[in-house]
Parts: C-alpha cells; structure tokens; sequence
C-alpha cells in the first residue's frame, strides 16, 4: 500500500484534500454567476483550513476550443496572447473577492498536454479508444468543421428562427445540427455542407464502464441525492449501445434502451488545442483536457512545493477528491472523468458537489436589464466584496436548486445581519473597556462567573461549534447563516439588557464598573467567537477585526468558538460599512448595455 501525506501537526486526525472548482473559459470576464461556484469553495476550503485539515485548492483558466479560437481571431492576436491576458484579469477578480487559490493554473500549459498524452494513450492501451468516420456540419469558407452552437437556422421541430444547432430557446427541442432547416455558419454565413471525417471516440458504452460507473456513483456522499439519480438515468438500465454523439447523452435512445454512448474526444484542424500523437490534424476536444486541467495545476503545484503528485493521483491514495461544479457540467464530472481517471490507471473523485444556477431579481442575468454583472465592475463600483460572499453564503444549502440574488434582500441583509448585527455588537462594547478597563477584558464568564447570565451566554456560543461546523461541511451555508444571525441576536439582546451605557455612568459604583467590565468582556469574547465561526465567509473583516480590535496577527482558530484567546480590545475605527441602494442602482447602470 502506498503511503500517505503526513497528517498535520495541527490536528492529527487532518484530512487532505485536493479541492476544485470548474475552470472558466478564458474568453470572457468572471461574472456574478461564477463567483457563486468560486465563494462556495472558497467558503469550504477555509472552513476545512480553519479546522486544521489540509487543503490543496486547485483551479485554471480553461483555454482551448473553438470559441476561444475565433475569439482571438476576431481580436487580431494570436490565441496565446487572448488566453494569457484573460488570464491575469482572472487571477485579478478572484483576489478582489477574496478566493485563495493554492495554485491558478492554465489548461495550455506542458504538465497538462503530457497529462492529456498519458491519458489518452492509457485509455487506447485499454481498448477504450476507437477511431470511425462520422458525418459534421463543415462550412466551406471557413474551411472548418462547425461546433454546433456555430450552426444557425430554423429549429426542426416548431420553426422558429435563428436557433442554434443543438436545441431551440423558443421550445425546448434538442436535435441535431443535421436536423436544422435553412442552415447557415455564424463564422462566416455561408451554408455549411455535409463532411465525413474520422473521430475518435472513448468507448463508454463498454460494459467495463458502464459497471464501474454503476458501483463508483453507490459509494455513500459521493454525490448528492439529485445528482445520483441524473447519473442513474444516465445509465439506463437495460445494453447500452454507442452513438456517435458529443455528449455521450444519447437524447433519441428509446425507453427503456440505455442512455450512455460513446464519447467524442476528437476535433478537426483547425482548432486551437493539443494535437492528438500520432493523428496529425485531429486535436483533443476541450472537455477531454479541461479536467486533466485539474491534475496539471496539481502536478504543478506539487512541482513547486515539493511534494509528490502521485501520493495524490495513484489508485490508492488517502487523499480526499473533491469537485465544486455547477449543475450543468455535471455529467462531464460524473461520467466521463471519472471513467477516464479509473481506466487510465488514477483513484477517482470522492465527491461531486453541484450547485444550482444564479438568477439576480428573479430572472436570468441579462445584459439590457444591467443584471449579468462582472466581477470588475463590483470592484470598480467599491462594492464590499464579502457582502456578496455573505449574502451568497446565506442561500446556499448544499442542493442543486437555483438561487436568487435579490439587491433588495441583499441590502437588507448586508445592513441587518453584518453592520446592524455583527460589526456592532463591537462598537458598542469596546469603548468601554479600553476607557475604563485599560483595553483589558475578563476572562470566560464560565469560569469566574459560572451560572451567571454571562456564563450562560459565553455557553451557548461556545456550544454551537459543532452545529456550525457540520452546516460548513455540508455546505448548507444558509443554515449556518442563520444560526450565526440567532447567535448575534442573543449578544445583542444580552447588550441591550444590561445597558453598558447607563452602567458607565455610575463608575463610581464598583458594583455597576464591574458589572460594566463582566459584560463588555463577555460581550467582546462573544464578538470573537463570532469572528472565528464567520471567519471563512467574511476572511477579510475577521482579519481586521483580530488586528484592529484585539491586535493580533496570526489569524483565527476553529477552536476559539469554544475559548477564543483574546485579552486585549484597542480603539477601532468602523468594521464594515452599510450598503445603500444608490451603489446597487450604479452598478446595475453600469452592467447594462
Ligand atoms: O463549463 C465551463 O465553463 C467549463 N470551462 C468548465 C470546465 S471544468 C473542468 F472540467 F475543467
Ligand atoms: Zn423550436
């Protein structure tokens, strides 16, 4: 048996973890819709640091394909130079709102045209790979095989115009390219024909692929409940039989037939990507080196900390496997990487987590209504990054359902919840204690006041820590959002009932000075508690609040829920600031267009 990472000497009982989100395309800017997926793991991948685990976070900009080609054309570079300036404004927004990456990586980088090539060759090593001619939409212009969202006509079941190859936006119709009536090329607008060209498929029809997939998806919390069944219906129930689809969704299998066909791997020149060896002109589809992508920046990652990437790829590996996606990549993740990691010699994910799709104000983002908002803009507008990470922690629960951003429940709550609730319950303690009390706090009420309302207080939120932290693991941050906000209401109302104010008032009484320091002090070693429980949603103002309330540096500890080390308050200016809605209707003019 191979050996392990090393547990960490934080906590013997650490797990590590090779933690992902999906790579985005590098032809567009980072928007609302994505930063949903990148929070959400960000979020866990600090929980699980918090709590003393390793975390390897891994991501990439994915880099080839045809719409990344035609995109550089259009601009008069070269592919390169597009993907290495999408690159740095990728790596700029996800620092702004706060998402630490162990590495950002490329897909068009050495590591993974070698992992591709490994891969690849494993699979045909296997028998799993099988070269046969099929018929493509070619544009004679062009000179290029047309992907099918660059093939444009009438859909083939109600008519509607301008619809693209694959489905119909007025009537849900799903078919393909071939099907389409009054066809034409959206490169170039001429009428594609017809063309045989040889493809290579991985052969997932295989009964070998089919079972291993059947038994990888039963392992217990590998998927959610949602996804599980997808997967089952995915692969049917009866002989699978082949279908030279992209997808290997076969949409016109009969009932009853399995759903599962061969995978298209393979695309003609000219296509900007990695030529497949010995194959001169045929390239790999991007989504076959997209989740390699995932390996290579690992590989990468480990190159430079050294560490050896085969403790965590090789089939036996202790090493935890886990995949943020969202809901529509599903079956890429599911299907495909999984019978290409197991089949090619690697261990396979333990987990899939998919979230569901971003609406803002209820209705799908759109560019006239100013709603499909980029991330730069949140930044150029001075917006709060973490109030989107709060507000997006607190309604998402771990299913693949759709989640709205609301502005005006996103106002209410930013200024409810974190100024009104959070931020304050230091503002009106702290002064206090550094004017009265030298800056010095008590310690824990449960130990020189035990029984008392303050002990009782200091008890409930050290007794929450493991509620807390089950709501993180399960990424059920609504939960936890809502706890944590139950939590503020009683420091609050604890505040509110013993009057700090009306007590500093009577310092000449020792009984009210002391009754004032027990209860600032309680009531700021609740406030850290609530930093560190808060503190993998809101890094940036927890930090703060360590430096400028209690100065200290070395960041939060899970374990301070139950007893934070904290002894010390300074003056402070505000922590956070309150969001009105003239910044909200700014940055929806400046989206619109
Ligand atoms: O759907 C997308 O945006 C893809 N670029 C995701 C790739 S994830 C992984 F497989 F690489
Ligand atoms: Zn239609």
């Amino acid at each position: 048996m191979p050996s392990t990472l090393p547990p960490s000497a934080l906590n013997p009982a650490a797990r590590v973890i090779f933690l992902t989100s999906a790579l985005p395309y590098a032809n567009g800017a980072i928007h609302l819709g994505h930063l949903v997926e990148y929070i959400q793991t960000d979020i866990w991948a600090r929980f699980q640091r918090l709590r003393g685990h390793e975390v390897v976070y891994i991501c990439a900009d994915d880099t080839h394909g045809t719409p990344i080609m035609l995109r550089a054309e259009k601009e008069g570079i070269s592919p390169e130079a597009l993907i290495e300036r999408v690159w740095q404004e990728h790596t700029r927004d996800f620092a702004a709102f706060g998402i630490q990456f162990d590495r950002y990586y490329s897909t068009h980088s050495e590591e993974n045209r070698q992992l591709s090539e490994q891969i690849y060759q494993a699979l045909k090593d296997e028998g799993l790979i099988e070269v046969r001619e099929i018929a493509q939409m070619y544009d004679p212009v062009r000179e290029m095989f047309l992907p099918d969202r660059f093939i444009k006509g009438d859909c083939p079941k109600c008519g509607a115009k301008d619809q693209y190859g694959d489905s119909c936006e007025a009537c849900g119709a799903t078919y393909a390219p071939t099907d389409l009536k009054n066809p034409v090329s959206a490169v170039s607008g001429a009428q594609p024909v017809t063309r045989q060209s040889a493809h290579h498929f991985f052969r997932l029809s295989d009964p070998r692929c089919v079972s291993f997939l059947q038994d990888w998806a039963l392992a217990s919390g590998r998927l959610q409940p949602e996804a599980a069944n997808k997967l089952k219906e995915w692969l049917g129930e009866s002989s699978p039989r082949a279908t030279p689809n992209t997808t290997a969704i076969n949409h016109s299998a009969e009932p009853g037939q399995a759903s599962l066909g061969d995978w298209d791997i393979s695309r003609d020149a000219p296509y900007f990507g990695f030529e497949i060896p010995g194959a001169p002109g045929k390239y790999f589809y991007v989504w076959l080196d997209a989740p390699i992508g995932y390996y290579a920046g690992l590989k990468k990652w480990c190159a430079e900390n050294h560490r050896d990437f085969l403790e965590f790829v090789n089939p036996e590996s202790e090493v935890e496997q886990v995949h943020f996606i969202g809901k529509d990549i599903l079956y890429f993740h599911t299907l495909f990487w999984p019978a290409m990691l197991h089949f090619s010699g690697h261990r396979t994910p333990t987990r899939v987590f998919a979230h569901g799709f971003l609406t803002v104000d209820g209705a799908k983002m759109s560019k006239s209504r100013g709603t499909f908002i980029t991330a730069q803009s949140y930044s150029d507008q001075k917006l709060n990054p973490e109030w989107l990470r709060y507000y997006f922690a607190s309604k998402l629960n771990g299913s693949l359902e759709d989640l709205d951003l609301n502005f005006n429940d996103f106002i209410a709550k930013v200024n409810s919840d974190l100024v009104g609730k959070f931020a304050n319950i230091a503002s009106r303690s702290s002064g206090f204690v550094v004017k009265h009390f030298g800056g010095s706090l008590l310690q824990d009420a449960r130990l020189l006041a035990p029984g008392s309302k303050h002990a009782q207080l200091e008890d409930r939120l050290a007794g929450s820590a493991e509620s807390l932290a089950q709501a993180y693991e399960d990424r059920d941050t609504a939960r936890l959002v809502r706890e944590l906000a139950a939590l503020m209401d009683a420091v609050n109302e604890y505040v509110d009932a013993y009057k700090p104010w009306e007590l500093a008032k009577k310092m000449s009484d020792p009984e009210a000075a002391q009754t004032l320091h027990r209860v600032c002090s309680t009531t700021l070693r609740c406030f850290a508690r609530l930093c560190a429980a808060v503190a993998p949603i809101l890094p940036a103002t927890t930090d703060r609040a360590l430096a400028e309330v209690f100065g200290r540096s070395n960041g939060w500890r899970w374990k301070e829920i139950d007893m934070p080390e904290v002894s010390q308050v300074q003056a402070f200016s505000h922590l956070m600031a309150r969001v009105d809605r003239a910044q909200i209707d700014s940055l929806i003019a400046a989206n619109r267009s």
